[in-house]
């Protein structure tokens, strides 16, 4: 079968299903299937091709995500493993990662990255960072197991705790230059489809404004952190305001809101301040 013929018609089948990206969509499942970019393409495909890209585009057009569909994610230039059961990073938050790289520098120093899902900010920094010591906390066991396989396959030593991110532990008191969390956050609303295969632990965050696990969250982060450390979390484009409201409160200083690449107040950032003990 002709390549670009079956192509046009697996576009079309997805944008019926009213998937948004219907063509990079269907353009990404041809090149995974036939290991080759566009301009490769052969001048036939084989039906064992055919049928599993029509297989995948069919599970696309279902909306499972094509992370999912694929097996595999992209994120900071790190191929991730992708499958049920573990949050799949959005490209947004490489503004957060991009953000902690830059704020170690060339540095020595301590990271530690909560809610790690598939472990992409904490492996991002860990990779991009040349004295950054990172440790990863998350508390799904399936997504711990996604977060240590894709340390093992890039090669980066960055532990990843079974853990609740909300109970306190007290060996980590002031050990931390830097955290770093993109922590569930999500208020009550209506999800696009594609959401219902992201695991709702690592949606919701509670309360009418979805900030209640942010609330735990952040006294215990300035805690983690010594004078000076620096923190940096993702939240809904609706928060930022209750947001540093919530870091002030806990006794951070310099807080302020980075956006992201859509001009979106997406990510808080402050630090502890120095010499000061709460
Ligand atoms: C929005 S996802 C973000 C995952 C990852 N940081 C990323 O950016 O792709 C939130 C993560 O928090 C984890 N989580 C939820 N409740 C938790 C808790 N009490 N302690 C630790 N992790 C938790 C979820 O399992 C999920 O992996």
């Amino acid at each position: 079968m002709n390549p670009l013929s079956l192509f046009r018609e697996q576009v079309q089948a997805l944008a019926r299903a009213g998937v948004d990206s219907a063509e990079a969509d269907t353009r990404a499942i041809f090149e995974a299937t036939l290991s080759e970019p566009m301009y490769m393409w052969p001048r036939e495909i084989e039906p064992d091709d055919v049928w599993e890209i029509e297989a995948m585009i069919a599970r696309r057009a279902s909306r499972e995500p094509l992370q999912h569909v694929l097996g595999k994610m992209w994120f900071y230039g790190l191929e991730l493993g992708a499958g049920p059961g573990v949050f799949c990073v959005r490209p947004e938050t490489e503004v957060l990662a991009k953000w902690a790289i830059d704020a170690i520098g060339s540095q020595p120093a301590a990271v530690l990255d909560l809610c790690t899902g598939s472990g992409a900010l904490a492996l991002a920094v860990a990779a991009n960072t040349r004295g950054a010591d990172v440790v990863a906390l998350e508390k799904s066991q399936e997504a711990c197991a996604a977060a240590r396989a894709n340390a093992e396959s890039l090669g980066l030593k960055v532990p990843v705790i079974q853990g609740d991110a909300l109970i306190f532990n007290p060996q980590w008191e002031a050990k931390f230059d830097l955290v770093v969390s993109n922590p569930p956050y999500v208020p009550p609303r209506q999800l696009a489809p594609e959401l219902d295969f992201d695991p709702p632990q690592a949606l919701w965050g509670g309360g009418d404004d979805g900030l209640d696990f942010v609330r735990g969250l952040v006294p215990l982060i300035y805690r983690y952190l010594k004078p000076g450390g620096r923190f940096g979390m993702e939240h809904d484009d609706t928060q930022g305001e209750a947001i540093r409201e919530i870091a002030r409160d806990a006794g951070f200083a310099n807080v302020s809101t980075i956006s992201d690449l859509n001009e979106r107040p997406r990510f808080v950032v402050a630090q502890k301040p120095l010499g000061e003990c709460r």
